[in-house]
């Protein structure tokens, strides 16, 4: 059964779910726009597999395409592959009537929004998420993003697309790595908001019935808070020290991989200063190890804390961490940045400062 779920951003623009849906793309997607020209974006791992289908369905439905292939990969998210996807588009002689199509995981669509914000002003562009992560949280919800500088999405865009178009069934050909760094994502969303999800997870609940859970958390989220300036902050909950873990790594290690132990220092921290039960702390380990994602780092906490200050949560001397503080539930909490490192040196004990290095090589 197909589910439906609406974002209602500035331009409000559906979810879609069901198995089968890349090989509908095409009639789908002449519902929403009015353009017929469509160019596709995907990497090589990609093309060989859906391709085809997603590129019959639009031309089966009067869409003429056109064809961008990137190398993929986190180290491939740059300026450089947005310039590139901006050459191909104005080869292909593509104009305001047209769209981008991302056909991938969150890289693919990360830098397919930027390059659609950016070409032309900003043209329409839709989402064909292939990842359990970018069908969970990162197609739906228009931020936009490459790495610059060395520092995790640096340059990036609020822009929403017209479509997320997601089909379950391509999560069969994704590799159990790829499965387990989904996993940290919609973790996150049931440590964020959702007492009822971290029951399904613990259960082994079905991938679609997760996905939706995230998507419907994030609609509701969103549409208070397009641009990330209050409560939709909280979804960013592991992310400070996830990003420093991916950038200590020099982007070898899988963004939810990252997540994952960035998610556990936030709540280590927030337990030993005592703001949250340690049951919550337990249980998110037991989810994390549940599938297979790292539970520390070889990195210290004062490393972490040097990079992470750094990051784009800094505001001036002050850092806004996401902790949680009951079941289900996150906080904001804004500290002096000089503290950052006093207040997570505690995981050392535990989460960092391990020599039992989960993280793997990509
Ligand atoms: N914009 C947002 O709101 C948001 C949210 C979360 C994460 N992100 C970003 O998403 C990125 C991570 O995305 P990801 O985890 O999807 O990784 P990814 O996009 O790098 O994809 C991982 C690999 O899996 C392959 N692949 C994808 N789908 C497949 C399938 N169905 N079968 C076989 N192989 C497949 C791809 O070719 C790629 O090599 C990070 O850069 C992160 O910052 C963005
Ligand atoms: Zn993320």
């Amino acid at each position: 059964m197909m589910e439906k779920i609406v974002i209602n951003t500035s331009v409000p623009y559906e979810v879609l779910l069901e198995n089968g849906l890349l090989g509908h793309a095409g009639e789908v997607t002449a519902r929403v726009v009015e353009g017929r020209r469509v160019m596709i974006v995907c990497d090589g791992k990609i093309a060989p597999q859906y391709l085809n289908t997603v590129q019959d369905a639009f031309e089966r439905n009067g869409f003429e395409t056109s064809l961008c292939l990137l190398h993929g990969g986190e180290k491939g998210k740059t300026l450089a592959t947005v310039e590139q996807l901006i050459t191909a588009a104005a080869k292909a002689d593509l104009g305001h009537d047209s769209l981008f199509a991302a056909l991938g995981g969150g890289v693919t669509g990360d830098i397919t929004g930027l390059a659609a914000a950016l070409y032309m002003r900003g043209i329409d562009w839709i989402q064909l998420p292939t990842t359990l992560l970018a069908m969970a949280d990162a197609a739906a919800g228009g931020k936009t993003a490459v790495n610059a500088a060395g520092e995790k999405n640096l340059l990036g865009a609020f822009h929403q697309p017209r479509l997320v178009l997601c089909d379950p069934e391509v999560l069969k050909t994704l590799p159990l790595p790829l499965l387990n760094e989904g996993m940290a994502e919609i973790v996150k969303y049931g440590a964020v908001g959702s007492t009822k999800l971290l029951d399904s997870i613990r259960n082994g609940e079905r991938p679609e019935m997760l996905i939706a859970a995230c998507i419907r958390m994030k609609a509701a989220i969103v549409e208070h808070d397009e641009h990330d300036r209050g409560q939709r902050r909280l979804l960013n909950f592991g992310h400070t020290f996830g990003h420093a873990l991916e950038r200590l790594n020099d982007f070898t290690i899988y963004h939810g991989e990252g997540v994952a132990v960035g998610m556990l220092i936030a709540a280590f921290a927030a337990v030993k200063h005592g703001l949250c039960p340690a049951s919550v702390y337990e249980e998110l380990r037991l989810l994390l190890k549940m599938n297979h994602l790292p539970v520390n780092t070889r990195f210290r906490a004062a490393e972490i804390a040097r990079i992470a200050l750094r990051d784009k949560k800094r505001n001036g001397d002050m850092i806004t961490v996401v902790i949680p503080s009951a079941r289900g539930r996150c906080e904001l909490f804004s500290m002096p940045t000089r503290e950052l490192e006093g207040f997570i040196a505690c995981c050392d004990e535990n989460v960092t400062a391990c020599s039992e290095d989960k993280i793997r090589e990509v």
